[in-house]
């Protein structure tokens, strides 16, 4: 098989898949695409409108009787030939284009390597292609991004846009953070004042947070995601399968919720949603049963709503401050004999792990969640690094890595950074991104299937815009793709640069904001 990735740099394949392999001829595309698929299978039926949808903005037609000129090309599910999930391989050749997916997500992933190449075409203004056989498969099962929605909170419109470009690189999961110390975004029946309080926040620092003294831009600012338009997002990363983790911070970055409930922190508040970046010092209390209620209450709205099997329960960033000062808490850590605010913090988190099982979901947290003690079933999510990866790996843990070193895109890309807009530090070039490997070599052979990939994170303190969040995300998420979809072997630098050269054009083409000027 020949398998040299220089014949093919100039089709733009990011994230490159498995196995490209040359036919002996050329041949010619038309603008007419036909594509042929059992009638009766719906879900293929989806897939073909989402092709239509995107070729169709580069010029191509959906032919739909029986022109003479056309390209045909064949969608088909079978599992005997391809053997893991989300697979599908594809040749090109003078009969057309024959796409066999494992599944209907094979078939999905593979209509993007189409795409890809009629796009490319496109671009290049000619519609001459190699033949070719690809086949290609994911490296991990999650290829996540997050967006912060709490600090900036962006259109509905963005947030499909968001899926979509999430879509386009063979990415499936969507971690949509909702809560924050600056706003609360979805609505609970049972709690109205999260609509009506926690949602919004009087005003919002202007400049970075270390300039000091703080200016404010005395602006009232806020809203939430109707749950019509929750469930519209829902459905449409459904038809682009995409998985929607949805988050709940607790017991920390909670501050907007306390300003509508203030009797569940420690003091009894008055409080009121955050209107400067940080950690913040007002938490949930972990002594006051009324917070376990509240907090039930809460994940059983969302677990409804939410048709995934995770919820993300934050976990981060948990001052012990208050617990430390508090009666209710003070008597918690007596009462269940812990040792201290740290395994307080844990038995928080056990005790809200019971609760989503109950509702048949699974608990993500981020890596404090290993303070104290962690609970049996819970996936840790590694940001400080992989060290918290690692270690729950080890100890039989499934684990997401997004550690701040290679996935971080509120960093700054360039390290000369006066020039760029304001961000909140830190420097992410594109090259680090693309070196991120999730599975280091500290994890046991034994343990290194848990690691179920990794994930990008847009915090979005200084990310007012959606151009401002594309700007962030891209190109960086372009080399997270390779890496969580493309097999070890495959990747290489120069490869990515050239076919990444090509794959701009599209974003280009498409209209999607991107940084230019990455290293
Ligand atoms: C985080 O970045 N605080 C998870
Ligand atoms: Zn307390």
């Amino acid at each position: 098989m020949n398998n040299n990735l220089n014949n093919f740099n100039e089709l733009g394949f990011v994230p490159i898949p498995s196995s490209i392999e040359k036919l002996d001829l050329d041949i010619v595309l038309t603008n007419n695409i036909k594509v042929l698929y059992d009638d009766n299978d719906k879900a293929l039926k989806k897939i073909c409108d989402y092709f239509e949808e995107n070729f169709s903005r580069f010029g191509f037609k959906l032919s739909t009787n029986n022109e003479k000129n056309c390209t045909n090309v064949y969608f088909t599910i079978n599992k005997d030939i391809i053997k893991k999930d989300e697979s599908y391989t594809m040749k090109i050749d003078d009969n057309g284009m024959m796409l066999i997916g494992r599944d209907y997500r094979g078939i999905f992933y593979g209509v993007q390597t189409l795409l890809q190449l009629l796009e490319t075409t496109r671009i290049n203004n000619e519609l001459k292609i190699p033949s070719m056989k690809i086949e290609d498969e994911p490296r991990f099962q999650w290829r996540g991004m997050m967006l912060d929605v709490g600090r900036h909170m962006m259109p509905l419109d963005f947030i499909k846009r968001c899926i979509d470009i999430t879509a386009s690189h063979k990415m499936n999961i969507f971690h949509w953070h909702l809560t924050e110390d600056q706003g609360w975004r979805i609505p609970i029946k049972n709690f109205p004042k999260l609509k009506s309080i926690a949602a919004f926040r009087k005003e919002t620092l202007i400049g970075h947070y270390n300039d000091k003294p703080h200016k404010f831009d005395n602006s009232k600012y806020g809203g939430y995601y109707t749950i019509k338009q929750i469930n519209e997002i829902i459905e449409y990363a459904k038809d682009r399968h995409i998985t929607i983790i949805p988050e709940i911070e607790m017991p920390g970055h909670a501050t907007a919720a306390l300003s509508a409930y203030p009797e569940l922190s420690c003091t009894g508040g008055p409080h009121e949603s955050e209107t400067v970046w940080g950690i913040h010092k007002e938490v949930y209390c972990a002594g006051n049963e009324d917070t376990f209620k509240f907090l039930e209450k809460v994940l059983e709205e969302v677990s409804k709503v939410f048709p995934g099997p995770y919820i993300h329960i934050g976990g981060d960033e948990c001052p012990k401050d208050r617990w430390s000062e508090c009666e209710k808490c003070q008597k918690r850590i007596l009462s269940e004999k812990l040792k201290d605010e740290n395994e307080l913090q844990s038995y928080f988190i056990k005790r809200i792990e019971k609760v989503l099982l109950k509702f048949n979901k699974r608990l993500i947290g981020w890596d404090e969640i290993l303070e104290g003690g962690l609970a049996p079933n819970a996936v840790v999510h590694s940001w400080r690094g992989m060290d918290g990866g690692i270690e729950a790996a080890n100890a039989g843990h499934e684990v997401i890595m997004s550690p701040t070193t290679n996935v971080y895109f509120d960093y700054y890309q360039l390290k000369d950074s006066k020039n760029e807009p304001l961000a909140i530090g830190g420097y992410l070039p594109l090259s680090k991104v693309y070196d991120f490997e999730p599975i280091p070599e500290k994890i046991d052979k034994s343990k290194r299937h848990l690691i179920l990939g990794g994930q990008a994170n847009l915090w979005t303190e200084y990310i007012q815009t959606p151009e401002q969040a594309e700007y962030m995300l891209l190109p960086r998420l372009c080399a997270l793709a390779e890496t969580v979809w493309s097999q070890k072997d495959r990747k290489n630098y120069s490869s990515f640069e050239v076919r990444l050269s090509k794959h701009l054009q599209r974003l280009e083409q498409k209209k999607i904001n991107y940084s230019k000027n990455y290293e």
